[in-house]
């Protein structure tokens, strides 16, 4: 089925200078980018974005980390889109992450670990109008 998913290069991505290596392996990989851009997320807005984790004990620091720099937000879609970028992405803990996805060749910690994907298409559903509007997807 054809899906739609969000991703995200987190703060650690683009200061790291992998922008266009992450979104070149989503594109390698048959995924199209139907909206991009970058912003530098407010604690709030990165709160509100992770509210399921406020009870998590690494809530207050993931959104600090969140916020603490500019992201890359995208659309991307295609075939299986959920769980093709969930699988280049690779475990959230870049040590355990399978050879040759990003988390593993870019990422540094558990934490500071590149990237975001949308995990279910209920999520989904959530991430992508948290920041696009319709006008914005270009698909
Ligand atoms: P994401 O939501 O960012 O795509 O990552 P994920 O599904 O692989 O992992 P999730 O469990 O949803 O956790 C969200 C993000 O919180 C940070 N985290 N830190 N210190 C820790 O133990 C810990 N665990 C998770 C990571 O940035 C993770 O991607
Ligand atoms: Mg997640």
């Amino acid at each position: 089925m054809v899906e739609r998913t969000l991703s995200i290069v987190k703060p650690d991505g683009v200061r790291k200078n992998v922008i266009g290596d992450v979104i070149g392996r989503f594109e390698k990989n048959g995924l199209k980018v139907l909206a991009l851009k970058m912003r530098h997320l407010s604690k709030k807005e990165a709160e509100g974005f992770y509210a399921v984790h406020r009870q998590r004990p690494f809530f207050a620091s993931l959104t600090e980390f969140m916020s603490g720099g500019p992201v890359v937000l995208m659309v991307l879609s295609g075939e299986d889109a959920i769980r093709k970028v969930r699988e280049l992405m690779g475990a959230t803990d870049p040590a355990k992450a399978a050879p040759g996805t990003i988390r593993k060749d870019l990422a540094g910690s558990i934490e500071e670990n590149i990237v975001h994907g949308s995990d279910g298409p209920d999520t989904a559903a959530f991430e992508i109008p948290y920041f696009f509007n319709t006008l914005e997807i270009h698909g």
